[in-house]
């Protein structure tokens, strides 16, 4: 028998649980330097035109499954139409990929976290630090150990709701601490130039790749395609306005990446003295950069200390949900005992985890498809099966069940303002638009076609 689910106390409770879940480092870390390397202001058009199209219908589409089954992923798929339970299968291996390469760059945040306790803000600020750090062997698996092994702890002990609660205060702060340091950067001399680069659109920069990286990263970021939102509906109340909660979970998990964006790229410009060489170095980009901000700041270590510690708690909010997601799942089909279920879910993100940070050091030369380890994993989970997983969901709702499944879910809790833009993008826009990209990606990634 089918327990009773808990549900989210109102509209404010769900919208508050899922940002949790969306606000992390996929914000806080991917965007950025994503808009860096991908033309800036075009990146970020892009990104915004999706995020109100692809992100709006996925995200009412996902929650609404959820909502009118009561189920998660595998359930919500099997009890609409039987045959179609393997969408939600695939969904589901999703978080089990992410997990551990997440947990890697989550040790990298305890890392700089445990430097700036102690005092080594002006190290980590030099040219090198970051780079010989990712590159040694035991370090970083240590800090990987600690970020994992407090998520499973805190999955264990089953205190999500305890640390909720102290995110829901972290949440805010973050939010102004990051307003404060992206108008602080902007002013640093040099910085405007990268201003005008994040905000300003050049269709010349334009092309498939930058939708496709703005497309990953949106499912990234909103934690859709892979079965979370399916769930976190699950628990949503009959009467709470769904089309409105979604407006505002993609408002904040937009914000944030944009301030983020606004902390970082100006500062690019203004410590590399021009060399837009540094827009495109990747996942480091952050952890280079800020140091040297903090670095520069009257009282820097001070804010330095605070910032990296709230980005930790909103990776910790993330990465729980992500484990969570994986335990409940082997919970729902094996029956086995939860402690047992995350010890297997520990020791195989451990397993996948190791190799995805020694592919900066010892592992550098492992190349597959020429990425590393850990942009590989990356690349599996948002370049491929998310776009993939989306795409059945659009046909899906689309074509099986039919978008009015939805619209009369989502009209369960008042009128659907946008049920039009729904319609259209679910049947049409983004079907065509992500197999377009999936062929691309893939074409590139096997060295078939070059953009
Ligand atoms: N959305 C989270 C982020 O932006 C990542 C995440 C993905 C979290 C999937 C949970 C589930 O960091």
């Amino acid at each position: 028998m089918e327990q009773k689910r808990n549900s989210f106390t109102g509209k404010i409770g769900f919208v508050l649980a899922a940002a949790g879940s969306a606000v992390g480092l996929g914000n806080i870390w991917r965007f950025p330097y994503l808009a860096a390397q991908y033309g800036g202001g075009i990146f970020l058009l892009v990104y915004i035109l999706l995020a109100v199209t692809f992100g709006f219908a996925l995200m009412c589409g996902e929650i609404a499954l959820g909502r009118k089954t009561g189920k998660s992923a595998i359930g919500a798929f099997k009890d609409l139409k039987s045959k179609y339970s393997f969408i939600g299968i695939i969904a589901s291996i999703i978080p089990a990929i992410i997990l551990p390469y997440y947990s890697v760059i989550g040790g990298w945040v305890t890392k700089y976290l445990a430097v700036f306790i102690t005092g080594g803000m002006n190290q980590a600020s030099q040219d090198g630090y970051f780079n010989s750090f990712i590159s040694q062997t035991g370090s970083p698996i240590l800090y990987f150990l600690i970020f994992i092994g407090i998520t499973s702890l805190v999955v264990l002990l089953g205190v999500e709701k305890g640390v909720e609660k102290v995110s829901k205060i972290m949440m805010p702060v973050l939010i102004v601490l990051t307003l404060f340091i992206a108008v602080y950067s902007m002013f640093i001399p040099g910085a405007m130039d990268g201003v005008l680069y994040y905000i300003t659109p050049d269709i010349s920069k334009f092309s498939a790749k930058t939708v496709l990286a703005a497309m990953g990263q949106l499912f990234y970021s909103m934690s859709l395609a892979m079965g979370i939102m399916i769930t976190y509906g699950s628990y949503m109340k009959k009467d709470v306005n769904l089309e409105s909660s979604v407006s505002q979970i993609e408002i904040f998990d937009t914000g944030i990446a944009f301030l983020a964006g606004l902390m970082i790229i100006p500062s690019v410009f203004a410590f590399s003295g021009g060399d837009q060489a540094a827009l495109g170095q990747g996942p480091g980009l952050m952890f280079v950069t800020l140091p040297k901000v903090f670095d520069f700041m009257p009282g820097g270590s001070i804010i330095g200390t605070l910032f990296f510690l709230l980005v930790l708690f909103a990776a910790l909010t993330s990465s729980i949900s992500l484990m969570e997601t994986v335990v409940s799942i082997v919970k729902d089909k094996t029956g086995w005992d939860r402690k047992i279920i995350c010890g297997i879910v520990l020791l195989f993100s451990i397993i996948l985890g190791i190799p995805s940070s020694l592919g900066n050091g010892i592992w550098a030369n492992v190349k597959i498809l020429n990425m590393d380890i850990l942009s590989l994993f990356d690349f599996i989970s948002n370049s491929i099966l998310m776009p993939i997983v989306a795409l059945l969901t659009c046909f899906f709702i689309g074509y099986i069940i039919k978008p009015q499944t939805i619209i009369d879910e989502v009209e369960l809790s008042g009128k659907f303002k946008r049920k039009k833009l729904f319609v259209v993008v679910i049947k049409y826009i983004a079907p065509i638009c992500i197999v377009l990209i999936l062929l691309t990606s893939l074409l590139q990634a096997f060295g078939l076609f070059t953009i």
